[in-house]
């Protein structure tokens, strides 16, 4: 289970034996060309497959003395059998390309959400500066997505949205979307991108999910007034809210059990042991210099994948994680 999301995911909404209940615009056209695609084929396979069957019992061989007909063409049969699938197919391009052309479009007053993905978690930018580790947005209209990846290949998925792509290192891919109506997600990532270390559990491609949240356009402004930053709030907690945000807490536990990487609880003022063998005071340089350049000194046990946060944190936020991993004893 992700340490990030201690609720078990929502489990995605199917309303009928075929496919995920449909929440956005998109839906209904992929559907669309999935059920027609769906339905040619079975209607060509059990033509096909009937037409063999009756012919083998047909023109079975009844004796010994039984001779294979000469005939080896039917110009006519030939004809209608490349036609008609031809017609099919390129009546098909037709359906899909329309699909994906509304699909690739998005629409010019679509709301922007910044999309970051990483070894394993997903952080969610919004235009106004809140930065969320779930995905929160308002029913009825136009999303677009700007992702891209810290590491390596992650794919946002959500199959309700019916909305699918990439998410790369180095390259901004995006993708839109409409939701129809307030409902609870999940998110998955589709894209192989590692495992969590030996016996390390709920890390990893298989955990790197999250929630989606659709709610009323009221419900949605409340939501970001609820997000946006309270200047009041004393530094290790505005560090405790960014170790959630930030994907910190999904592989350092505050409550002492082990995970991808060492617990915050009781880490600070502690010698540690480095790979190298070398012993190194935890303090507030320890710290900064482990979170902006992660691969420079490893603790002995823990493998070399928490990404650098050089230039993704700003000095302040730095300062508010180093308050946070301080306060938790
Ligand atoms: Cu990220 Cu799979």
């Amino acid at each position: 289970m992700n340490p990030q999301n201690p609720a078990p995911p929502p489990q995605i909404s199917i309303d009928t034996v075929w496919l995920p209940k449909q929440n956005s615009t998109l839906a209904e056209t992929v559907d669309f060309s999935w059920d027609i695609v769906m339905f040619v084929s079975i209607a060509f396979f059990m033509l096909l497959m009937g037409m063999m069957v009756y012919l083998a019992i047909r023109y079975r061989r009844h004796s010994e003395f039984d001779v294979t007909s000469d005939r080896d063409h039917n110009a006519r049969l030939e004809w209608t059998w490349t036609i008609i699938p031809l017609a099919i197919v390129i009546a098909l391009f037709f359906v899909g390309f329309k699909g994906f052309l509304y699909a690739s479009v998005p629409p010019a007053e679509a709301y922007e959400i910044n999309v970051t993905a990483q070894k394993w978690s997903w952080t969610f930018t919004y235009p106004n500066g809140v930065v969320t580790n779930e995905l929160t947005v308002p029913a009825g209209r136009p999303i677009k997505l700007i992702m891209s990846s810290t590491d390596v290949l992650h794919s946002f998925y959500v199959p309700e949205f019916r909305a699918k792509r990439d998410v790369i290192p180095g390259l901004y891919t995006t993708l839109w979307f409409q939701a129809l109506e307030p409902a609870e997600s999940t998110l998955f990532c589709t894209e192989y991108c590692g495992g969590g270390g030996e016996g390390q559990q709920g890390s990893g491609h298989s955990a790197m999910w999250t929630r989606t949240h659709v709610l009323t356009e009221p419900d949605f402004d409340a939501w970001m007034r609820s997000q946006e930053d309270d200047p009041n709030l004393p530094p290790a907690q505005k560090g405790a809210k960014l170790s959630v945000t930030r994907g910190c807490a999904g592989c350092h536990s505050a409550d002492g059990s082990k995970g991808n990487g060492p617990t915050f609880k009781g880490l600070f003022g502690r010698p540690e042991k480095m790979s190298t063998g070398q012993d190194i005071m935890v303090d507030e340089n320890y710290l900064r210099e482990s979170i902006l350049q992660s691969q420079k000194q490893i603790v002995a046990g823990y493998g070399a994948i928490m990404p650098a946060f050089e230039g993704q944190l700003t000095d302040k936020e730095v300062t508010y994680l180093i308050e946070y991993i301080k306060s938790v004893k």
